[in-house]
């Protein structure tokens, strides 16, 4: 059998029809070696070996645009921001007439092989899931372009010469024209290596077929956070989506039809994600790192150091000088420090403290207690204590790179 797995996927998307063509051959066999014979791959060249995939598997609010930015920054990357919004974006609205697990099975399919391409440096098949479609190899609908340094640079964009180290992401989309996705393909090339955030795969064993690609070169980074800090977080920001959790909040009551599940789902998939992962299974030998956001914001420079070390990269300067320019203390009022001061990030990441009432808290602990231990996010046992914030309840644990 040949790889067909693109035209399978431009089926997927035509008809509801083919789909359960789509899902069978993705889901009972991941994908086929082809022994030398595969065209559809060109671009893994013979070097392929030496060039590492990087994918920071996080959900969202876990801190994953600050690692995303510890590798975008760095000269030899080619970074992209959460490629696979338009899978989701393209597939969930097609999708939703079958059951649920068949819709995970295919978004996932998809989701991996479009990864795939990805890491390839084919960003022609990203077209197929952005709308409007694409025409000419050109679009301005790339989902936070700006957050990929190397879409801001030339030859990519001309906007910025050589000298502007670090560009607004806003300044980006706005002053760059429409991306040429031909130059987009010669840039992700030019670089040595290609990392990929996603907050939309549920866990790591979901990217078993991928990690085992012999034509990749995967690194993991799975990146964790308190689950209630992430809860915390969310509230601030999914206004609408977690507009009864904010009700909860200011009532002190909580809300009869509260989804429950936006917090079980982030528990349930961290734990089974953690626990695969911890458990070191022989296919995720020497390609799984787990980082905890607290202890990175605690210790930006050195944790930084250790992902470069298992990634087997020498970290640059540009990454270091990042890390000074948005995480280190400063006064001045105007610096649009978006990720706060060392002290405040370290503080910042234990902030929704003061944020959660005592019930939430408890109510998350109870959910999340697997995790929050295995973990080492200590509970709290009292509104006092909870408050308290000259006691962190984060625990000093290490999770070594399993090597
Ligand atoms: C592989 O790398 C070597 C050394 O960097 C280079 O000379 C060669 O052209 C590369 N081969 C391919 C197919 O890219
Ligand atoms: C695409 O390119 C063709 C040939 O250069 C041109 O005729 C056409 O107008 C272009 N389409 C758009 C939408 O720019
Ligand atoms: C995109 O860039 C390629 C390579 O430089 C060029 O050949 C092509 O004309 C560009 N496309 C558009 C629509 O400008
Ligand atoms: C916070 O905890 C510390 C250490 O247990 C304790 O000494 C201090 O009195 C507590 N502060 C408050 C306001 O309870």
């Amino acid at each position: 059998m040949q790889c067909s797995w693109k035209a399978v996927i431009l089926l997927a998307l035509a008809s509801i029809a083919i789909q359960y063509t789509a899902i069978r051959t993705l889901t009972s066999k991941p994908f086929q070696l082809c022994n030398g014979g595969c065209d559809d791959y060109p671009y893994f060249s013979l070097n392929s070996s030496r060039k590492t995939h990087i994918l920071v598997l996080a959900t969202t609010r876990s801190g994953s645009s600050f690692v995303g930015q510890l590798l975008n920054q760095h000269q030899d990357v080619f970074y992209l921001f959460e490629p696979l919004y338009h899978v989701q974006n393209t597939l969930i609205p097609r999708l939703s007439h079958n059951s649920k697990t068949m819709n995970r099975r295919v978004m996932l399919g998809a989701s991996r092989d479009l990864l795939r391409s990805l890491y390839g440096c084919d960003l022609y098949f990203l077209e197929s899931y952005i709308k409007p479609t694409p025409t000419n190899h050109t679009t301005d609908k790339l989902f936070r372009r700006g957050a990929s340094r190397a879409l801001c640079q030339q030859p990519v964009c001309d906007a910025f010469g050589p000298s502007d180290v670090n560009v607004d992401e806003g300044d980006c989309v706005k002053k760059c024209a429409a991306l040429n996705m031909t130059l987009a393909t010669e840039a992700c090339h030019e670089k040595r290596h290609v990392a990929l955030k996603i907050v939309r795969v549920p866990e790591i064993g979901d990217l078993r077929a991928l990690v085992e690609d012999p034509r990749l070169n995967i690194k993991v980074i799975q990146l964790v956070r308190d689950p209630r800090g992430i809860l915390s977080s969310r509230i601030e920001t999914f206004r609408d989506t977690y507009r009864l959790w904010r009700i909860w909040r200011a009532t002190g009551r909580r809300p009869y039809n509260l989804d429950l599940s936006q917090l079980t789902i982030v528990c349930d998939d961290f734990l089974s994600s953690v626990s695969t992962g911890l458990s070191h299974p022989y296919w995720l030998k020497g390609k799984y790192m787990l980082v905890r956001y607290e202890d990175l914001a605690k210790n930006p420079l050195l944790k930084t150091k250790e992902i470069y070390d298992y990634l087997g990269l020498p970290m640059d300067k540009n990454v270091e000088d990042w890390i000074h320019a948005n995480t280190r203390g400063s006064n001045e009022p105007s610096a649009k420090h978006k990720f706060g001061t060392v002290r405040d990030s370290a503080a910042n990441a234990e902030s929704w403290r003061l944020k959660l009432s005592y019930d939430m808290v408890e109510h998350t602990q109870m959910v999340c207690h697997k995790v929050l231990q295995q973990l080492g996010y200590k509970a709290v046992k009292s509104a006092e204590e909870l408050k308290n914030m000259s006691i962190s309840v984060v625990q000093d644990k290490t999770f070594v790179p399993f090597l």
